[in-house]
């Protein structure tokens, strides 16, 4: 378990001593979704638990007879024989059900522009858009990229390319060109939907340029070329137009008939492939497909948000570029029929009030955030927050990252007025949907902890050999057993599938994460024990930060840690060796500085600024054992200024030693 130590924080001690309760109010547990009764039925039933999810949930075309194929594992196959369609389960029924006049969507721009979308607006433009994609001529199965910013049409250009049965992949609009063009090869989409640009801090900033950039630099040996690109126009900046590609949007929308059949898939047809950071340089798309992903996306927005759909109005501040996005503004909120605020911008523009804002102005009821969000707004001050109305808050939620108790407390306290649920829920890109959480209504929350796997999931704590660990030990996070949103391979790589998820142990999943139970059971997330980092909320791979720098003409190695912090949770600290004449150019203050900078911004350029080391520290070697891997540990105790821990398995060690003193 030294892995999961090396990762653990001095702050974990205290955190495992956590023993504040606050179990949910009477009023708040008497009108609970999920209730205790629901989780015996989910222990009783098995995994029949989720086939009555799946029908209670979903409207099926055709309904299913089977409800889990374990036969071909690791791949799973849930609800096999039945079919169904995305966007029919999103829109249709509400529409045909009497629900069209319904919000879904109250979108807030970062300049204050707004716009109101019932569900028959949104199914009107969804099946214009789906008539658009197959006008340009993509078909059943084809991907198309989007990269967009949080916008109405992005949600469209997701559930138009569900419609068809067109799995799509959304590239966060923060990734750049470089990291777009390796998306666009590896899923082999031909067509693009993105925008002029958007807004943020306060200003435009510009997409359509990166897309012109990766189309330009696809290698024809992989990958056949794009044939369309259509574009949103938000901002009305100049783009360079290709005419034999490139399409405005709305013109395509336009001539597009507001009627189409959706097409109806098999439960396993692929719904979409989304592309996260793994141990190694190259991103992994991760492949999710319907029946399965759909059933636990709305179960579990429904079971752990409480959602009543008539009388919430629902906020998950997250990008369609992540997980979250895909699962809890889009899939899971739509098929519940809730009404959802969209925001395009950050969170200080025009000022550090926006977000309470927003709550004051549309009621928001359901508040779904990450951690470093709340870090940073505690930061800021209460006596921002404290400007607003909040009193229409009901829940909370935080993902992305461990939440620290007082980041749990002063959001309890100060954003939900000392007496709303907080529900810290534990899940990834792979799980689809969230799979460890409190249930708001029947769980006694406690500051910290996600606590227990939701009604219909295993989850275990295991050491080296697969053990469970009893009360109060630590070890490596497991699912035990396949539940229907768990992702379906990485797209083209069988054999990276198993080797990641499935090797460590046989017959379980392993997620990467280390975590503890307490003397109650409940289990404490203490982050990665791989090579992943977590900045704000966001996977970041170190190798792939590696890569990116030691492409760069001026290093020679580099070894990256994600250092701890406290605003972001972790920050990218790379450590460079530089080549000859670059090193001699930073032997003064000013050389090193500017090489330094350079280097951050090739880094931005490369993966995306969210990817940019906070700290280059440039040194004369890195610390590495016999067989060469470099130790990150070491690493990380210099930059986050701590004694540098046992250095014994160094090949040579006295390199610390010469670090520490050319950092001084
Ligand atoms: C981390 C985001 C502690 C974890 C939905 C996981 C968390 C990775 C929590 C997945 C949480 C997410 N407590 N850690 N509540 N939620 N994580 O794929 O390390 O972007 O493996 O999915 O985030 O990140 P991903």
């Amino acid at each position: 378990m030294s892995n999961t130590t090396e990762n653990s924080s001095p702050a974990l001690s205290n955190l495992l001593s956590e023993a504040r309760s606050f179990p949910p109010s009477e009023e708040f547990a008497a009108q609970a979704n999920a209730t205790a009764a629901l989780a015996r039925e989910a222990d009783e039933r098995g995994e029949e638990f989720w086939a009555d999810q799946a029908r209670k949930m979903l409207s099926w075309h055709t309904p299913f007879t089977q409800t889990l194929d374990w036969s071909r594992a690791p791949v799973a196959r849930w609800f096999a024989d039945g079919t169904l369609n995305a966007a029919y389960n999103a829109l249709d029924r509400h529409v045909k059900a009497g629900r069209g006049k319904r919000v879904a969507i109250h979108f807030e721009g970062e300049p204050g522009d707004t716009r109101t979308v019932t569900y028959d607006d949104l199914l009107t433009e969804v099946s214009r858009a789906a008539n658009a994609l197959q006008a340009l001529g993509v078909q059943t199965g084809d991907r198309v990229i989007i990269y967009l910013p949080m916008l109405v049409e992005s949600v469209v250009a997701m559930l138009a390319c569900a419609r068809i049965g067109a799995p799509h992949s959304v590239v966060f609009g923060g990734f750049s060109a470089e990291a777009l063009r390796s998306r666009i090869e590896d899923a082999g989409a031909r067509v693009i939907i993105t925008a002029d640009g958007g807004y943020r801090r306060g200003a435009p900033f510009a997409l359509k340029p990166a897309v012109d950039e990766a189309i330009a630099t696809l290698n024809p040996d992989n990958h056949p070329g794009i044939s369309h690109v259509l574009v949103v126009q938000r901002t009305g900046q100049e783009v360079e137009w290709h005419d034999e590609r490139d399409l405005w949007w709305h013109e395509a929308m336009e001539s597009a008939d507001i009627r189409h059949e959706p097409t109806f898939v098999e439960a396993e047809h692929p719904l979409f492939i989304l592309y996260t950071s793994g141990t190694t340089g190259r991103p992994k798309g991760i492949l999710h497909t319907t029946g399965g992903y759909l059933t636990q996306a709305a179960f579990t927005h429904w079971a752990v948000f409480d959602l009543k759909a008539e009388t919430d109005v629902y906020w998950c501040t997250a990008d369609i570029g992540w997980i979250t996005g895909h699962s809890y503004v889009v899939y899971g909120p739509l098929i519940n029929g809730a009404t959802q605020v969209i925001y395009e911008g950050t969170p200080d523009t025009p000022h550090r009030g926006r977000w309470w804002e927003i709550v004051q102005k549309y009621k928001v009821s359901i508040l779904y955030t990450a951690p470093t969000a709340i870090r940073t707004y505690m930061k800021w001050g209460e006596e921002v927050p404290d400007q607003f109305d909040l009193t229409s808050l009901r829940l909370l939620g935080s993902v992305g990252e461990p939440i620290n108790p007082e980041a749990w407390m002063w959001y309890r306290r100060v954003i939900g007025g000392g007496s709303t649920p907080v529900v810290d829920t534990w899940w990834q890109t792979e799980t689809g949907a969230i799979m460890i959480s409190p249930l708001p209504g029947v769980t006694a929350a406690k500051p910290g902890s996600a606590q227990s796997p939701l009604p219909g999931i295993a989850v275990d704590v295991v050491d080296d050999d697969a053990n469970s660990v009893p009360a109060g030990g630590g070890g490596y996070l497991v699912v035990s057993k396949p539940w229907p949103a768990m992702l379906r391979g990485i797209w083209g790589d069988l054999d990276r599938f198993k080797e990641t998820y499935w090797s460590r142990f046989k017959n379980i999943y392993f997620a990467g994460d280390g975590a503890k139970r307490d003397d109650d059971g409940d289990i404490w997330l203490l982050g990665r024990v791989d090579d992943v980092m977590n900045v704000s909320g966001h996977r970041l791979s170190t190798t792939e930060i590696e890569s990116s720098l030691v492409a760069h003409d001026a290093v020679a190695e580099a070894a990256v840690v994600g250092a701890a912090d406290e605003t972001t949770g972790q920050a990218v600290v790379a450590f460079v060796i530089l080549r000859g004449e670059f090193a001699a150019a930073a032997q003064d203050d000013e050389g090193a500085a500017a090489i330094q900078e350079q280097l951050r911004t090739h880094v931005a350029r490369q993966i995306g600024p969210i990817a940019k080391p906070r700290r280059i520290l440039i040194v004369p070697e890195l610390p590495k054992t016999r067989s060469g891997k470099i130790m990150r540990r070491l690493l990380r105790d210099v930059a986050e200024n701590r004694t540098v821990g046992d250095a014994t398995t160094l090949a040579d060690s006295s390199v610390m030693a010469l670090i520490k003193g050319k950092l001084g």
